[in-house]
């Protein structure tokens, strides 16, 4: 039986996703098919799309609580594969059901998104396109 997908920006720290998931690079090539990732999203980790732990030395300090929840899907089985592509330069772009949810326990769900890796949105965990303006660079 497949699990849940679920997606927690957790505080202070990366993106906690849990599911049957996939990970691709920004060409699509595999990385790897797990059940559980840590993802950075502080900007800062020397091993991204992965968290190294760099967030406590870079002192990232995030909430973890949407700062404005975007429209929900209707509630969904979030199972099935979750893809989770790698963006060159910008966010992590996920397709699949999938529930996002935040440190208060607010709920969404979606079936495509994107979330920021560059630590400078105004809307995280959610990509708002500020990586553009800041010249963030990461593959
Ligand atoms: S990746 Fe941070 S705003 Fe897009």
């Amino acid at each position: 039986m497949s699990k849940d997908n679920i997606i927690t920006p957790l505080e202070d720290g990366p993106l906690h996703i849990t599911g049957t998931l996939e990970l691709l690079d920004a060409d699509g090539k595999l990385i790897e098919e797990t059940e559980e990732l840590y993802l950075c999203r502080c900007g800062q980790s020397n091993n991204k799309p992965y968290c190294d732990g760099r967030h406590k030395k870079a002192g990232f300090v995030e909430s973890a609580v949407f700062v404005t929840p975007p429209d929900s899907e209707e509630e969904q089985n979030n199972q099935g594969l979750l893809s989770i592509k790698v963006q060159a330069n910008g966010p992590l772009i996920f397709r699949g059901d999938a529930c996002i949810q935040d440190a208060k326990g607010q709920r969404i769900f979606r079936k495509v998104g994107g979330l920021c890796r560059c630590e400078k949105s105004a809307n995280r965990p959610f990509c708002d396109g500020t990586h553009s303006k800041i010249g963030f660079v990461a593959e």
